[in-house]
C-alpha cells in the first residue's frame, strides 16, 4: 500500500506506549458493543451481507493474528488452527475460507471461545508491541495501524448488522436507548457555490489513510452548488407521497428493477402501522423524524430522489472539496453519502503487495463511493479523504442523500 510505505520512515520507537493504549482502547470498544447482545444474537446472519457479531469478533483478531503475530512475533502459536478457515474473510492469498453466506451457521466456537481467542491475541499484540526492535516496530507499526483501523470498520459493520438482525424479529428489540431528548428542527438548505477548475483529491502526507485514498491526484470540476446539509425524512416522504416508487421516469433502469423485483416502497427499516411512518432504529421502533437524514436508502434511492427534486448526487471529488472547506453540515456525523462516483482506482493506484493488497483494490468494479462518515462510525475514524463503498442496491449500510446542482 503506498499508505503504508510512506508511513515506514515515519513512527519512532517511543511510539508502543501510545500503540499498546490504543490497541487496548479499540479492542475493547468491539467487546463493549458486544455486551448488550444475548449469545443468541451474536450468532445469527440475517441475510448474506450481514455477518454475525461473533464472527466479527473473531475476524477482526484473525486479522491481527494472520498478519502480525504469526509472521513476526517469535514463537507465536496459533490459538486454534482451524480459525484461520472460519475467520478468513476474503484473502485468497492466505488460503481457504468458510463460504461468507454460511457464517450464522457456525454455533460452534461459541462465544466464550471467541471471547478467550480475543484475550489471547490482544496479549500477544501487547507483548509484540512492547518487546521489538526498532528496526521491527518501522516495519510492524503500519500494519498495526490498518489492524487498528480495520477493527473500526468492523465496529461499524458489528452496528450495521445487528440492526438488520433485529430489524427481523417482531419484537423489535432495543440495542440501546435514544440519546436525543427533542426532535430536531430542519433549516432550509444553504446552496454553498464553489468556482471548480483544477482542484487536486485524495490522501497525502504523514497520517493514516486506506491505500484506496492515494494517491493525491488532480481532478477537473465545474463550477457547482451543494447543499449545506443532508435530505430529511420529511424530504423524501414527499417523493414517496408524490409516487416516487411508482414513477419509472426518476430511475435509472437497474433501479427500477430494484424497485419491482424487491418490492422497495420506502427506505429499509421505514414502516406504516396505522398510527403513521415509523422507523426501526438501534432504539427500536420510533416515529418517523421528519427533520432527521434519511437513512438506508440505496444508490438508486439517492439517484432518484435526486432526479425528482430536480437536482443530482455529488461526486466524490466535488464533495471532497465541499468537504474540505469546511461549509459543510453533517458531514461526517450522520449517513454517508452516496455519490455518484463508481469506485475505481485514483490514477497511479498501487495495492501493497501480498495479501494485504487485497484489502481495498480488487472490489473495485461494480460499486459507488459513498463520503462522510454516518452516527454508528467510530469517532475519529473517517476524514475527508475517505472512501466508502458499497453496491448500489445496498440499503443496510446508512447511506444518506446530500444534493448538488450544476452553477
Ligand atoms: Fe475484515
Amino acid at each position: 500500500m503506498d499508505t503504508l510505505a510512506q508511513d515506514k520512515a515515519g513512527p519512532a520507537r517511543e511510539e508502543p506506549d501510545t500503540a499498546v493504549t490504543r490497541l487496548r482502547a479499540v479492542r475493547r470498544m468491539s467487546e463493549d458493543l458486544a455486551r448488550p447482545l444475548l449469545p443468541e444474537d451474536m450468532v445469527i446472519q440475517s441475510m448474506p451481507d450481514v455477518s454475525p457479531t461473533k464472527w466479527h469478533l473473531a475476524h477482526t483478531s484473525w486479522f491481527f493474528e494472520t498478519f502480525l503475530l504469526l509472521p513476526f512475533l517469535s514463537g507465536y502459536r496459533a490459538f486454534d488452527p482451524a480459525y484461520a478457515h472460519l475467520f478468513n474473510s476474503y484473502y485468497e492469498a492466505v488460503g481457504t475460507r468458510h463460504p461468507r453466506p454460511s457464517r450464522g451457521l457456525l454455533s460452534r466456537p461459541g462465544i466464550a471461545e471467541i471471547s478467550a481467542y480475543r484475550q489471547h491475541v490482544t496479549g500477544a499484540m501487547e507483548k509484540l508491541i512492547a518487546g521489538e526492535s526498532e528496526k521491527l516496530w518501522r516495519e510492524i507499526a503500519p500494519l498495526i495501524e490498518l489492524g487498528l483501523n480495520h477493527e473500526e470498520q468492523h465496529q461499524e459493520l458489528i452496528l450495521m448488522d445487528i440492526k438488520h438482525v433485529f430489524a427481523q424479529n417482531p419484537l423489535k428489540p432495543v440495542y440501546r436507548a435514544e440519546n436525543r431528548t427533542k426532535p430536531r428542527e430542519a433549516k432550509a438548505p444553504d446552496w454553498i457555490g464553489f468556482p471548480g477548475g483544477l482542484i487536486e483529491i485524495g490522501h497525502a502526507g504523514s497520517g493514516f489513510a486506506f491505500d484506496n485514498e492515494s494517491p493525491r491526484h488532480k481532478v477537473w470540476l465545474e463550477p457547482f452548488r451543494m447543499s449545506s446539509r443532508l435530505v430529511t425524512n420529511g424530504e423524501y416522504l414527499a417523493f414517496i407521497e408524490d409516487g416516487g416508487y411508482r414513477r419509472a421516469e426518476f430511475w435509472l433502469s437497474d433501479g427500477w428493477t430494484a424497485v419491482q423485483t424487491q418490492a422497495w416502497q420506502a427506505p429499509l427499516y421505514w414502516e406504516k402501522p396505522e398510527t403513521g411512518w415509523a422507523e426501526f432504529t438501534l432504539a427500536g421502533m420510533i416515529g418517523l423524524d421528519p427533520a432527521s437524514p434519511v437513512i438506508h436508502v440505496s444508490y438508486y434511492e439517492a439517484d432518484a430522489f435526486a432526479r425528482w427534486a430536480g437536482k443530482r448526487l455529488p461526486t466524490e471529488a466535488e464533495w471532497e472539496i465541499a468537504a474540505v472547506s469546511g461549509k459543510l453540515d453533517q458531514a461526517m456525523d450522520e449517513a454517508w453519502q452516496w455519490t455518484a462516483s463508481a469506485y475505481g482506482p485514483y490514477p497511479g493506484f498501487q495495492p501493497a503487495a501480498g495479501a494485504i493488497g487485497e484489502y481495498n483494490g480488487k472490489f473495485m468494479s461494480g460499486q459507488m463511493v459513498l463520503r462522510g462518515g454516518c452516527a454508528v462510525t467510530q469517532h475519529g475514524h473517517a476524514r475527508p479523504t475517505y472512501r466508502n463503498f458499497f453496491p448500489p442496491s445496498a440499503r443496510w449500510c446508512f447511506g444518506g442523500i446530500r444534493l448538488a446542482e450544476d452553477a
